[in-house]
């Protein structure tokens, strides 16, 4: 069965441009590549959900140099996505603070949501300036300011990722088993798939195995089989 939601976070692309002696932001535009085409597979294979991590609330502590080009090259995937997303039937959505960004950004993305609501197929999240803990702090927040209750319900409705399924599978490539702050919430009962393969190298095929692994678990949200 292909999970409904599948989630990415996108590591390794800096090891993958060191270990080819080029600069780290060549790793950063060879997985935006990927990111390309592991979103078209997933829309071929019937997911309805790709969420993918692209920048963290952490990663500003990265170099300037390295922080602009990852900002520059997610312009270019927007605009360039608005042009192609009503024949690629692809939905976009950004997760996460963009109060943060640049102008240019935040105006691309608000022309890529607004696109999408006439557009029919799978929904890709991104998740910019992201972090799971700010998300969960600011549902909380919006729950105090909204004069709700802090219930499970009203701080899932307050969640950048509101209106969208949790995650099934959580995939990390780039070696490191950890979740980095990304939805900490949303994931409480996801599978997760770590693979040695670096994000750049990323295949479907890589896709497909994590699918089939993913179909050999056995789910049980805390109750018995
Ligand atoms: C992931 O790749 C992309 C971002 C965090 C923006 P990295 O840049 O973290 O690559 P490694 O982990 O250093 O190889
Ligand atoms: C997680 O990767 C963030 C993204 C992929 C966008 P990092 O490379 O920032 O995570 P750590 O520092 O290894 O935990
Ligand atoms: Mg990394």
């Amino acid at each position: 069965m292909t999970p409904k939601h599948i989630a990415v976070i996108m590591d390794g692309n800096g090891r993958w441009a060191r270990r080819r002696g080029l600069p780290r932001t060549a790793g950063h535009a060879a997985g935006a590549e990927v990111f390309r085409k592991i979103a078209t597979y997933c829309k071929d294979i019937g997911v309805e959900h790709l969420t993918v991590y692209a920048f963290s609330t952490e990663n500003w502590k990265r170099p300037e140099g390295e922080v602009s080009t990852i900002m520059q090259l997610l312009e270019k995937y927007l605009a360039e996505a608005i042009e192609k997303m009503e024949r690629d039937g692809v939905r976009l959505r950004v997760l996460g603070d963009i109060s943060a960004l640049s102008e240019n950004l935040r105006t691309l993305i608000a022309r890529t949501e607004e696109i999408s609501r006439r557009v029919e197929g799978m929904q890709a999240n991104i998740c910019i300036n992201y972090g799971g803990r700010d998300e969960i702090v600011r549902a909380a927040a919006r729950c105090a300011e909204d004069g709700v209750a802090v219930t499970e319900e009203n701080i899932n409705a307050r969640l950048y990722s509101a209106g969208i399924p949790d995650p099934d599978l959580v995939i990390r490539p780039g070696g490191e088993t950890r979740i980095s702050n990304f939805l900490l919430w949303q994931s409480a009962y996801s599978e997760f798939y770590f693979t040695d393969t670096l994000w750049p190298d990323f295949t479907p095929r890589e896709l497909d195995k994590a699918i089939a692994a993913y179909n050999k678990r056995e789910r049980r949200f805390g109750g018995v089989k």
